[in-house]
């Protein structure tokens, strides 16, 4: 099996050094840039050969090298600015996420696609319409990011272990994220028992908050968003069936059709195996409705173009 990632910049590295210490795969790492694939793939090959594994990793400015690829990984854009936000990504974006995708869609029909760039929402809806992949095969990588954040915060706050947190973020991967409180716990145990509202409602805000102010300080997240693409394929390559929030298109589910935006579902060896609907409660929808019209009206200016 393959694993083709498109562009080679930091994110794109981590991925490639996140699937290969997990021995995920070979993989190919994509970019227009001549030698910045070729140099990153030595870098993390040297890694990898001191750490005994055999995964391999070729660095390639060629699109036909992606054939056969069973896992794509989209992650070729603009990245934001300090002061930015996701969706000033947009129109820049997408007319790359529209080149790239239909460039996959030519030479990996039956690839899995994972898209990483932002505005990632209207970014996973732009490859699955260009592509025409089924819907189950086109995923973006959010939700699992802002839940490592959000544990992160619960670890810090509570104490406890982060091998015992459970933590649950959908909705927008953007200002209007749902990280959810009611669905995420310590050892089984609901946050509540831990955690004060005042201290939950902080915690809800940061998780939303730090995406920028990593920006701020280093430019750019990188390790963060290179482990949870590496998550999500491993799932999927060791039909593991974890339960995960990701970027999917929805036709009915939560009352929503013709979007994708950041549910929890179960991730196996047919991508998006079952997408899970939450009994939400009427704070929780309200924000889940704003990310909703969000990204709808993204998706509706791109459709302008
Ligand atoms: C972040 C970018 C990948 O949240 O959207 O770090």
């Amino acid at each position: 099996m393959t694993i083709t990632i498109v562009g080679s910049g930091k994110v794109g590295a981590a991925v490639a050094l996140n699937c290969g210490l997990r021995e995920l795969d070979n993989i190919i790492l994509l970019d227009v840039i001549e030698g910045l694939p070729q140099g990153e793939a030595m870098d993390i090959n040297h890694q990898l050969s001191e750490r005994g594994i055999d995964s391999k990793i070729k660095g390639s400015n060629s699109y036909e090298d992606m054939k056969n690829s069973d896992f794509i990984v989209l992650v070729a854009g603009m990245g934001r600015k300090p002061g930015m936000t996701r969706m000033d990504l947009l129109n820049k974006n997408a007319s790359i996420v529209k080149d790239v995708a239909t460039k996959i869609s030519t030479h990996a029909k039956n690839a899995t696609l994972i898209v990483v760039t932002n505005p990632l929402d209207p970014m996973t809806y732009v490859a699955l319409k260009t592509t025409k992949f089924n819907k189950n095969k086109v995923i973006g990588m959010g939700g699992m990011l802002d839940l490592s954040r959000f544990k992160s915060f619960i670890h810090d706050a509570s104490g406890c272990s982060r091998a015992s947190i459970q933590a649950m973020v959908i909705s927008e991967h953007g200002e209007n994220m749902l990280p959810l409180i009611r669905f995420s716990s310590i050892g089984g145990i609901p946050i509540s028992e831990f955690l004060s509202e005042e201290k939950s409602q902080e915690i809800f805000e940061k998780t939303k908050k730090v995406a920028a102010e990593v920006i701020a300080l280093k430019g750019a997240t990188v390790y963060a968003p290179g482990n949870a693409v590496a998550t999500m394929i491993e799932s999927m390559k060791k039909n593991k069936k974890e339960v995960i929030p990701v970027s999917a298109y929805l036709d009915g589910e939560y009352g929503i059709s013709d979007l994708c935006i950041g549910v929890p579902v179960v991730l196996g060896s047919n991508g998006i195996e079952k997408i899970i609907e939450l009994e939400l409660n009427e704070f929780e929808r309200k924000i889940f409705d704003l990310g909703v019209t969000s990204v709808r009206e993204a998706i509706n200016l791109i459709n302008q173009k």
